[in-house]
């Protein structure tokens, strides 16, 4: 539909159909066929209101969704279509690995293909919109959320949001098997006081704009729909409510321009913050801050029209608000077809093929090595193996916002394991101890419960439960070759773990090729090359604990860290167990032939890798800055590049890397981004231990 036929659809609509436009709900208003049900009594709603919704959020199948657009269409007077919205998180029936998982592959690539197969699957069964990706900047692993991250590095997440964006959108929105995307939640929900859900948070403007914008910007940049308002406070104010924020920051800072839609009851909830005193209030702050679809509360429906007519809130806006929706469902198509997306997809079964095999394959390009001790993996094809743990024979390896998944239909590690030998044995309980005695290498399959991760699944302790660190006690009495898989949704306490184990294999919450992938990565068949986008402490009383910590006045060092008054614990270690960017490769890659061509406004490093094993491999190189003197306190150390280099066996590559005034600009005080002259230290490595590799002396 062309730009002046909507205006003109705009011109037709009243004050309350414009409004209706404004308003998301669940689809069990549609439930009865209309007839006035629970949901619809509990909001007061009439039948000619519901006939007036803009969109609906969390259908199941395509035939609820068919049904739902053509009893709406029926009754609805300008047939404006209903737009489907849905979290799809990492996939829809097909799981992929966790978003947290997903980082770790440090590849672009993966996370792009993982949304386009989604998006694939979640449009043939009517969804238009996905509440993905989240661009939350995270530091804190008691936060349940951190699982739908990209960790806590704001150039790692930056990256991946573009590629996500790209992966749902693809080149046009016409092509039915596109969604629109949805970044959320604006914004700094990560930074959640004591990692505790839902609650406050307070940070300067420095690290708003320094760390949490850019993931935000890459999105808007690469032509993200929708913006989703977080729960959080931000400068004391809610977000939904945060006119500042959202009109300043988002609209003119980063200059977006499509739909701002709040989280779940989000409006509502400005009444809990007690920023707002009734529902007329919170709609009123809501709307004035720039809010334009209020999901999942009768606050706008009941109380927007009123406000417009007392001039409290501008028509001009609601005619923005509505515009932005209407274009959103003109660039998906819906008013050529408002089944859009509906049968036009390959049958089920085929999708699912192509899905399922994508699954397994960037599971294992996920999942991340963090001890090979002795080199006891790959495992051998000779070896006699036992499996034991909570996890090895479980389901539960989807994770969190797996809603359509079926947890039932995940390969188990023991599956994964069956597929490749023959030579397991299942150990189950304390009488079958004894077999652990005679095999060569004992797999123990330990981790969280997907409940507890994801939303509200914060927790004071990440260590995993006494029983499990008491079982690995007990294998290791029996038998000390001990890989543990972990299956979980955070960076754990490895501490205890790391004592009782020759080899750790981190695979997240897989999907559901879990047990697959895993036994791909264990035989070999796939060369582990994940890196950790998080930092795992040593205890959860360093947290929150990054790599990109600030400098301080009184840093510890190899000469002062036995005085008292210093940057220390003192009854642990600053440092993380694993840091960020860490994770093992089969092939003990090494770098050499490192060179550092400083140009003065900008630095060339070139390098060699050298892959000396008998196995391809792919390695994570990255590079870390650390600007020697600057306005404000800055990071120890910052990741400016990071590239996922294959080398085949036995090979060696040149590559190359060049740094601009870009690269190493940042926020002043008067929130001016730009570069300082001066020097630069270089850190190459493949991880955020990286050691220094020369200077750069920066002059514009
Ligand atoms: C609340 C969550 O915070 C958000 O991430 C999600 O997209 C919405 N609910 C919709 O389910």
């Amino acid at each position: 539909m062309k730009k002046e036929k909507l205006d003109q659809l705009l011109e037709k609509l009243s004050l309350e159909e414009k409004v209706g436009q404004l308003v998301q709900l669940g689809p069990m208003f549609f439930s009865e066929g209309g007839e006035i049900t629970g949901p619809m009594q509990a909001m007061d709603m009439t039948k000619t209101e519901l006939y007036q919704i803009g969109s609906v959020l969390g259908t199941h199948t395509k035939e609820e969704v068919k049904n739902i657009q053509s009893t709406y269409l029926e009754h609805s007077a300008h047939g404006i279509p209903l737009m489907f919205m849905a979290d799809v998180i990492h996939g829809y029936e097909t799981i992929f690995p966790i978003p947290l998982a997903l980082a770790s592959s440090f590849d672009p690539s993966i996370v792009k293909e993982m949304a386009r197969l989604s998006a694939k699957e979640a449009t043939s069964a009517g969804v238009h919109v996905t509440f993905s990706p989240m661009a939350d900047l995270v530091r804190d692993p008691r936060w349940g959320r951190v699982l739908e991250s990209n960790g806590e590095d704001p150039l790692l997440n930056a990256t991946l949001i573009k590629a996500y964006v790209e992966g749902y959108q693809g080149d046009s929105l016409l092509d039915p098997e596109t969604l629109a995307a949805c970044v959320k939640h604006f914004i700094g929900y990560g930074e959640a006081e004591g990692g505790r859900d839902y609650n406050t948070v307070d940070i300067s403007d420095l690290v708003l704009y320094q760390n949490h914008l850019p993931a935000f910007k890459a999105a808007i940049d690469a032509g993200v729909k929708l913006v989703m308002t977080s729960f959080n406070t931000i400068r004391g104010i809610p977000a939904t409510g945060n006119r500042w924020l959202l009109q300043e920051v988002l609209r003119r800072d980063l200059n977006f321009d499509g739909v701002i839609i709040s989280d779940w009851a989000s409006v509502h909830e400005l009444i809990n913050h007690r920023v707002a005193a009734d529902k007329r209030d919170a709609t009123f702050k809501a709307a004035n801050a720039g809010v334009e679809i209020d999901m999942m509360t009768d606050n706008y429906q009941h109380h927007l029209v009123d406000l417009v007519k007392e001039g409290l809130i501008s028509e001009e806006f609601i005619n923005q608000a509505v515009m932005h929706v209407l274009q959103l469902k003109n660039d998906l198509g819906l008013f050529e077809d408002p089944y859009r997306s509906l049968d036009k997809h390959p049958e089920k079964e085929i999708i699912e093929v192509e899905l399922r095999a994508e699954s397994r394959r960037i599971a294992s390009q996920s999942m991340v090595l963090l001890e090979n001790q002795q080199a006891i993996l790959p495992l051998q094809k000779e070896d006699q193996l036992a499996l034991i743990g909570p996890l090895a024979e479980s389901h539960d390896l989807l994770g969190a916002w797996s809603w359509i998944g079926k947890t039932e239909q995940s390969v188990t590690i023991s599956e994964g394991l069956l597929s490749k030998t023959k030579q397991i044995e299942m150990v189950k309980d304390r009488h079958d101890y004894v077999k652990l005695k005679y095999v060569d290498k004992v797999i123990v399959a330990l981790g969280e419960h997907s409940e507890e991760t994801g939303e509200g699944g914060s927790k004071t302790e990440i260590t995993l439960p006494q029983e499990q660190i008491d079982l690995l006690k007990e294998v290791y009495k029996w038998n000390q070759n001990i890989i543990v898989v972990l299956i979980n949704g955070r960076p754990l306490d490895l501490t205890e773990i790391k004592m009782y184990s020759r080899a750790i294999l981190e695979a997240w919450f897989p999907g559901s090729e879990a047990g697959n992938a895993i036994a791909d990565v264990l035989y070999g068949d796939v060369n582990p090359s994940g890196k950790l986008p998080m930092s795992f402490p040593r205890s959860v009383g360093q947290v929150p604990l990054t790599y990109n910590m600030m400098s301080t006045g009184r840093a510890i060092n190899e000469y002062n860290h036995t005085q008292k008054y210093v940057s220390k614990y003192l009854d642990n270690e600053n440092t993380a167990l694993y840091p960020f960017g860490y994770g093992l490769t089969y092939s003990n890659v090494k770098l050499s032939e490192v060179e550092v061509i400083d140009k003065g406004d900008n630095v060339t490093v070139n390098y060699t890798l050298i892959n000396p094993s008998m196995l391809d491999a792919q390695e994570v190189v990255q590079l870390y800055v650390k600007d020697m003197v600057t306005e404000v306190a800055r990071p120890e150390r910052e990741l400016k590049y990071f590239e996922k280099v294959f080398i085949s066996a036995g090979a060696s590559k040149k590559c190359s890397v060049n740094l601009t005034s870009e690269d190493i600009a940042y926020y002043h005080p008067d929130l001016i981004k730009k570069a300082d002259d001066g020097t630069i230290e270089l850190y190459l490595g493949l991880d955020s231990q990286a050691p220094l590799i020369g200077s750069w002396h920066y002059k514009a």
